[in-house]
């Protein structure tokens, strides 16, 4: 079949975020031209969908490139790797020119991105833009991290604004009244040009290491209720709801009131939560946020400890083994059950904050390493709403670089300052009594003693530098020098252990 240049756009890859998304931009009046390798896939999408924008059917790549306009824009929206290039060369190979914008919407490894733009700059503008939201976020308004070169965001930004989630200005709240064929129509959209090359790759990545750290501080806090005060489901799911009227305000807060509620559809008398394996999977983002905190020298430790927890829950039949021989207390608390559950929303609260200025801490390294110029207010704005971390406690984070656009780390802004010096006490206990009563809180533990080691003048680093230099003369600066003027000890030899070998103890002829 052959096509005329009628779309405002081509999709390459209808899995759930591609069909979603694809009828995301279609509802807003644009055309998408659609595309999927295994054509039955696009066919039925085609058959059962049928959105005011239209849709093009493609069932080739040249197809596909024929039937877009002029400068072609192109989302593809298949698995992060191999595939990206593959796909790419395929748009290349079918007539995709040097001005054409290819935009990789997945979660891509954003030093991949920056190789991909640089390898196809004489072929076509290669982008990358994180889309954060899952499903309903893609069909429904997702929030958007684009990033790569300018003139080619210009060419993108009307139809990235159209799709992404709405904020209300008035109330800095996510507009979530979008039906079917009937998109929201004002507000502020959640979606900002992040900068040039993987800036919004490496954007959407730090966003998943926060997703991490958030999922598991819910976790911790659902486990001690549970463990601590015998708490069920449905009380637990109380509790949520109420934290989700206050400054926890969040989607990942939300749906867990509403997980905890649901029954189990195999023991209807059951909740489904207590019946799912205790075995965490994970795609690799926050990995990699944690293996670019290490390589950057970024104490992000509370997002890697997300990681690790992850890992510790996957080796679920070794844990089983060693439950019955390593031992420690039983969990007994015998206090105020109402004090102890908003001990535990404060710890979850002071926690968050760690983790959202360890995240950001990453972020405003790697602007220096890759030489972005990054807007920590606007991203604080852009994940508001539509993305997976969307919550009321963005909004101080987005007046806090308001404030000070230059702020060194977020737990030194006033407003962060005094939520944390408020509600400290609670935390403190809430890591002593999981310590006490044996029960692991790995994230809350980590976030706080990243909280006292950033607020320490002094640490313990004088004594592990004096060793370096004891055992390999690795040198040691001096508090009482100018930094960066470095020092070495001949130190005294150490007194080697006597052994005494009597006659005859030896294994001899
Ligand atoms: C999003 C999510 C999404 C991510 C999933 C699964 O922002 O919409 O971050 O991109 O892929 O949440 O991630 P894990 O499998 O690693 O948990």
């Amino acid at each position: 079949m052959s096509q005329t240049a009628v779309a405002d756009i081509g999709l390459i890859g209808l899995a759930v975020m591609g069909e979603n998304l694809a009828l995301n931009i279609a509802d807003h009046g644009f055309k998408v031209a659609v595309y999927n390798r295994t054509t039955a896939v696009m066919k039925k999408f085609m058959e059962r969908e049928k959105p005011p924008g239209g849709l093009v059917a493609c069932e080739t790549v040249k197809e596909l490139v024929a039937a877009v306009k002029r400068p072609r824009k192109f989302i593809i929206l298949v698995k992060a790797g191999a595939a990206i290039d593959a796909v790419t060369k395929e748009l290349i190979d079918a007539g995709v020119e040097k001005d054409d914008i290819v935009a990789d919407c997945g979660n891509s490894l954003w030093t991949d991105t920056i190789r991909r733009e640089r390898d196809y700059a004489a072929k076509c503008k290669f982008f990358g833009s994180g889309v954060s939201g899952g499903e309903l976020g893609a069909r429904f308004g997702p929030s958007l991290m684009p990033g790569g070169d300018p003139e080619s965001w210009k060419h993108l930004k009307p139809i990235w604004e159209a799709i992404a989630a709405k904020i209300d200005p008035k109330t800095g709240k996510p507009i979530e009244d979008y039906a079917p064929g009937k998109p929201v129509k004002g507000g502020v959209p959640c979606t900002a040009y992040i900068g040039p090359n993987g800036a919004g790759h490496y954007v959407k990545m730090v966003h998943n290491g926060i997703e991490y750290i958030d999922m598991q501080l819910i976790g911790e806090a659902y486990w001690l209720m549970t463990n601590l005060l015998g708490m069920k489901p449905p009380e637990l799911s109380k509790v949520f709801g109420q934290w989700n009227q206050g400054d926890l305000d969040s989607y990942l807060i939300q749906i867990t009131a509403d997980i905890l509620q649901q029954k189990d559809p195999v023991h209807p008398q059951d909740y489904l939560v207590d019946h799912i394996l205790d075995a965490a999977g994970q795609k690799g983002t926050g990995k990699w946020t944690s293996t670019n905190a290490l390589d950057m020298g970024i104490p992000a430790n509370a997002i890697a400890e997300a990681v690790f927890a992850r890992c510790l829950s996957a080796l679920k039949e070794e844990r089983v083994e060693a439950s019955k021989t390593l031992k420690g207390p039983d969990p007994a608390y015998k206090g105020n059950r109402d004090e102890l559950v908003s001990a535990i929303r404060d710890a979850l609260y002071c926690s968050k904050i760690c983790a959202y200025a360890q995240g950001f801490q990453l972020m405003r390294e790697a602007q220096k390493e890759y030489k972005w110029t990054l807007n920590f207010a606007e991203i604080a704005a852009i994940w508001r709403g539509g993305c997976i971390i969307r919550a009321r406690f963005l909004q101080k984070i987005m007046d806090a670089y308001g404030r000070n656009p230059n702020l060194v780390n977020l737990l030194l802004d006033p407003y962060f300052n005094e939520q944390i010096t408020k509600a400290q006490t609670n935390w403190r206990k809430v890591v002593s009594l999981s310590a006490t009563n044996g029960i692991a809180a790995p994230a809350f533990m980590s976030a706080l003693a990243y909280y006292d080691g950033y607020r320490s003048a002094r640490l313990p680093a004088n004594l592990l530098q004096a060793q370096r230099d004891y055992f390999g003369a690795h040198t040691y600066e001096r508090a009482d020098s100018p930094r960066g003027k470095f020092f070495h000890l001949d130190w005294p030899e150490p007194k080697r252990p006597q052994i005494d070998i009597q006659p005859g103890s030896g294994g001899g002829h």
